[in-house]
């Protein structure tokens, strides 16, 4: 089969075209013809750290090339011998193996029938790959940690982007009043997807404009505490921060509880018991057409390169597809 293998760490050139066999599948696993692939930063991070891929090849298999990828959708074309939730030619989507390693650019993936879910019909795939990990993260900062509920003010940094364009819908779903923050290119779009507010980031400082925020969705990367630290004072006495970017530490974490009652939370996209749950519903809000993935490129497997090339700038709007 064909696959994007990643001949050595180092820029997107370094994603080439192979012939690779097609995944073996385990007795818990169905084997997916993939239909789409989504794109995501961490892709890029991984393609270009050694540490990282180090990391995720901790979990290696028994495979002799690098690849990368964790999102797809596709259709189910053979099924393990344990598995009961899939049979042949059903449409599926997820996130699947993260961080392992789940070699998903490529024609055919092996996936655990736990980590995929159902593609609505009327979902085209590309839309349905999009909202894998980016719809995950968003979910679980909002939803799951956040616990978000109707009449909260909430800011979403990033709202133009792959979670933020999901954050922003997911918000607006549980009846939030939503900031959106972006650049002043992306404001339509930010409000076309329901935002409330929108703040640009390169010309306005949201701590000064805003002070009084329920949750502050936060996947601003910043070498220190800076951007969580302006992230909280946007926030009101009882409020939370959902720090998706920088770890905060126990020393700020128990400042800001003591000084605003503010509770500081980590999200990490990874599996949980609710993940099979969660996904289904994003399903349901996709086929509803409530929930939109916003695709800005679709490129072929072999121009894998140029969807790195794009992901990496850190200003994609919404998601990028690959279809082998
Ligand atoms: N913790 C987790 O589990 C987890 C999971 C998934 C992703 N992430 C991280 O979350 C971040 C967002 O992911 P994504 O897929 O949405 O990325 P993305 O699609 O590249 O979107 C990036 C967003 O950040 C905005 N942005 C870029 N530079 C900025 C700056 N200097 N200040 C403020 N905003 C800025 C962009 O706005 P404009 O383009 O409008 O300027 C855009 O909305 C990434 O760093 C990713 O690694 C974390």
């Amino acid at each position: 089969m064909r696959a994007i293998i990643l001949k050595e760490i180092g820029g997107p050139e370094n994603l080439i075209l192979a012939d690779v066999p097609v995944p073996i599948i385990l007795d818990n696993e169905v084997l997916v013809q993939v239909k789409a692939i989504s794109i995501n930063p961490v892709d890029a991070f991984v393609r270009r750290t050694k540490e990282a891929l180090d990391w995720v090849y901790s979990y290696k298999g028994t495979e002799e090339h690098i690849i990368l990828g964790w999102d797809v959708a596709g259709v189910v074309t053979e099924t393990g011998k344990a598995v009961t939730k899939f049979k042949k030619d059903d449409e599926v989507f997820g996130n699947f193996k993260f961080v392992g390693q789940a070699n998903a650019y490529a024609e055919y993936v092996a996936a655990p029938e736990t980590e995929l879910v159902l593609k609505p019909a009327n979902v085209s795939f590309e839309a349905a790959a999009g909202a894998t990990m980016a719809a995950m993260t968003a979910w679980m900062s909002l939803v799951n940690v956040g616990k978000i509920k109707k009449g909260d003010k909430v800011i979403i940094h990033g709202a133009s982007g792959g979670v933020g364009h999901y954050a922003v819908q997911f918000a607006k779903h549980f009846g939030a009043y939503v900031i959106g923050i972006a650049s002043e290119t992306n404001r339509d779009f930010v409000l076309g997807l329901g935002a409330d507010e929108f703040i640009d980031y390169k010309t306005q400082f949201f701590e000064e404009l805003v002070n009084d925020a329920d949750l502050v969705h936060d996947t601003v990367w910043s070498d220190d505490d800076k951007h969580i630290e302006r992230s909280l004072k946007a926030l009101k006495p009882g409020g939370t921060l959902l720090s998706l970017i920088v770890y905060p530490d126990q020393e700020f974490i128990g400042k800001a509880k003591a000084e605003k009652n503010v509770s500081v939370l980590r999200v990490n996209v990874s599996p949980s018991a609710t993940y099979e749950q969660d996904m289904e519903y994003i399903a349901r809000l996709l086929s509803s057409g409530e929930v939109k993935t916003h695709i800005s490129h679709i490129f072929p497997l072999e121009e894998m390169h140029k969807a790195h090339a794009i992901i990496q700038t850190k200003n994609t709007v919404g998601k990028i597809i690959v279809t082998p």
